[in-house]
Formats: C-alpha cells, structure tokens, sequence
C-alpha cells in the first residue's frame, strides 16, 4: 500500500479513525495522522488519543474556532501543503464535521482519492452545517464507506455510482466494543457515588438546540422535570456552557437533580452510558452507541440522520416535546423502556471491511 493520510479534527473523529489507523498499521501500510485541531481542549482532544491509544498526530494544524468559512478556508489552506508535502495515495476522512469537508475539498482539487468513512447519512435538514458537510463529502468522495443500509439508498437516490458505495458497517461500534471493557477501570460512577441503572445522562450541543438562550431554557426545563426520576449527568460542551451562565438557566439547574460536569474522556463516558438507564441527547454518535449498548435514548432533535437507530435500535425522537420526553422517561422507569436489536454490520469489524477493500485497490 502507498501512503494514506487520515484526518480528525473534531471530538467525534476520533473514535472513527482509531480502529482504521489500528488496523492498517497491522497490516503494514504507511500512514499519516493529521490532526487540524478544530477541537483543541484537552478534555476534547487530547484525553480521546490516551484512551483511545492513538498515537500522537503526525502533522497537527492547530486551527481552532471560528466561523464557517473561516474554520473550513484555514484548513484548507494547511492541508494543501500537507497533501503537498506527503504526495498520499488516499486520503481518508470520517462523520460530517468542517475538517471532513475541508479536507475532501482540497483532495478532490488536487486530484487526491478521497475515502469517506460513514457516508451517505442525511437528516434531510439542510439548516444543520453537518448535513450540507456530508452531501458535499459525498459528493466528491471515490470510496464511500456506509455504515448501514439506508445510507446505501440516499446514495443511490443522489446519483452516486454504486460501484463506489461500500456497506461495511459503524466504524464507531469498532471502538466502543474494544473500549467497554476498559471502561470498566473508569472511576468515574465512583466519584459521582453512581449506581448502576440508577442514572440518566444529558448532553445537548447542536447549534439549533443551544444558541439561542430560550431554546436552551426550555430543553433544559425538560431535562430538569425528568430528573425527578432520578438524578441526571449532564457533562457540558463548551458551545453549551457559554449559555448556561445564563442566571434563569442556572437557578433552575441548581434547583434539580442535574449534576453538572465539564465534557469526558471516551473512557469516563462509555462507563457511564453503558451503567445509565437512559440518556437524553441532541448528539449523533450518541444515538448510535446507546443503540449499540441497549440503552433506551431520546433524542432531543425533530430529525436524525441515523434513522436505523429509531427503526431498529433504543432511539426515539422527541424533539421538544415535553409530554412525550417525561411519559418515555416514566415508561423506562416502568420497564417499558424501548429495547432494539443491533443493525447488520455493528460488530466491530468494520475497520478490517474498510481495509480489505482499500488494500485491494491501492496496492
Ligand atoms: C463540532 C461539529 C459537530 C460535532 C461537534 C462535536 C462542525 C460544523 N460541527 O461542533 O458536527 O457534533 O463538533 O463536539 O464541524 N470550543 C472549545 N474548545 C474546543 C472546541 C470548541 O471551547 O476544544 C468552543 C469554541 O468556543 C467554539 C465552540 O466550542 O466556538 C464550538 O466549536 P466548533 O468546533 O465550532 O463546533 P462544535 O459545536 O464543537
């Protein structure tokens, strides 16, 4: 195999990469790991390579926050020298994130083979820079990598040739069966003095969801009334908690049974979801791992570009629909909590899928 540059950026690539690099470091092939450092905090970045085991990044642009364009025209600018520099044979990118786009732009320019690993998601809501991230990605990319079947048909739907569609799974479920058992060492239940079952978990960072005061108010209002059922964790994204000190917002949280922390490591996080009996969430990732787990999940979002996780896994979405999210939460509380069955290709060998075909094409 030539070289293959593989790219992260933000918190959820990180576990999409790592079982990828893992496996075709052990197949003996030449990689590069550039990180662009959209997400910088060490809580957000730096904690996810130790757990994880990934090696530190090989080229690291150390590009930040900003706008749009800003973000995505910085690390455009980077990665060109990069792919300038290392003259790879494939350029890997995974998820929906600005560093995913930016980089794939720059590839398809410079005439680079692009592989998009969990391609062909849409939440048909053009409003979220995620979902114009993966139609765009997709639409450049030469080997789509799809991590469950619907994907396969929004492809198709778009025109893609099917000779470049590749359904082999969710590279996220790689990392999360390899890290549950490792979580078991996490102290974390401990130190929030946990029992198991005996939690739910919130996270909330979608831009339609927290940057507005009012919005954010009124899922955490929700949030709030659930956790007279029990105690909730509610670790923080820093998008989040520049609203959250908000004095309405913060009272509120102060009269209930949310515990608030600053955002985990994939270890710390993957013990408490594997030992909560819900969890409330506007992430993607999360929907796909409580599925993966079992875990009854309700989505705070009025759509998902993870629609198997509802038609088969734990997932529902609410939305913001107050009545809906506390008679689920009293539901699970009955035993009557949605349980699911895994979706095909969930198992753990999607980064081996991944690299037979890679192999096959580049050596
Ligand atoms: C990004 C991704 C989103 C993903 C999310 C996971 C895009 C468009 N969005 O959203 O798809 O679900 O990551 O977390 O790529 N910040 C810090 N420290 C950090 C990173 C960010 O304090 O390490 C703060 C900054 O103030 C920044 C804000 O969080 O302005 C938002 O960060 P940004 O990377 O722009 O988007 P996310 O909301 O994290």
């Amino acid at each position: 195999m030539g070289t293959i540059v593989s790219v992260v950026g933000a918190r959820p690539n990180f576990m999409k990469i790592a079982p990828l690099y893992e496996e075709i470091k052990s197949r003996g092939g030449s990689q590069i790991l550039v990180h662009t450092g959209q997400h910088y905090d060490e809580n957000m970045s730096k904690i996810f390579f130790e757990d994880l085991s990934m090696p530190e990044p090989d080229v690291y642009f150390g590009i930040g926050s900003g706008s749009h364009a800003s973000q995505t025209a910085r690390i455009m600018l980077e990665f060109e020298k990069t792919m300038l520099d290392t003259n790879p044979e494939l350029v890997v990118v995974v998820g929906d994130v600005n560093s995913t786009l930016a980089c794939s732009l720059v590839c398809a320019k410079m005439g680079i083979p692009i592989a998009h690993v969990e391609s062909g998601l849409r939440s048909f809501d053009r409003t979220m820079p995620e979902e114009i991230n993966r139609i765009l990605t997709d639409s450049i990319s030469d080997f789509l990598f799809t991590p469950s079947i619907d994907a396969n048909e929004n492809l198709l739907n778009e025109g893609v040739d099917p000779g470049k569609i590749h359904f082999v799974g969710n590279i996220m479920i790689d990392s999360l069966l390899r890290s549950v058992e490792k979580s078991n060492k996490s102290t974390i239940m401990k130190e929030f003095g946990l029992e198991t079952n005996g939690f739910g978990i919130l996270t909330l960072h979608r831009p339609s969801n927290v940057d507005s005061p009012d919005s954010l108010l009124d899922l955490v209002e929700s949030a709030c009334l659930a956790s007279d059922y029990s105690q909730i964790i509610f670790p923080v994204h820093p998008r989040t908690m520049k609203l959250l000190e908000n004095e309405k917002l913060a009272n509120l949280i102060k009269s209930s049974n949310l515990t608030l922390c600053e955002p985990l490591g994939y270890l710390d996080f993957i013990s408490l979801l594997s030992n909560s009996k819900f969890v409330l969430t506007d992430s993607g990732g999360i929907q796909e791992e409580s599925t993966a787990l079992g875990i009854p999940c309700l989505t705070m979002r009025e759509n998902t570009e993870r629609p198997i996780t509802v038609s088969m896994g734990t997932n529902t979405i609410v939305g913001k629909d107050r009545g809906l999210l506390l008679s689920l939460v009293s539901e699970i509380f009955q035993g009557r909590g949605k349980t699911g069955t895994i979706p095909e290709y969930w198992d753990g060998e999607t980064s081996s899928r991944i690299s037979d075909i890679i192999q096959f094409a580049i050596s």
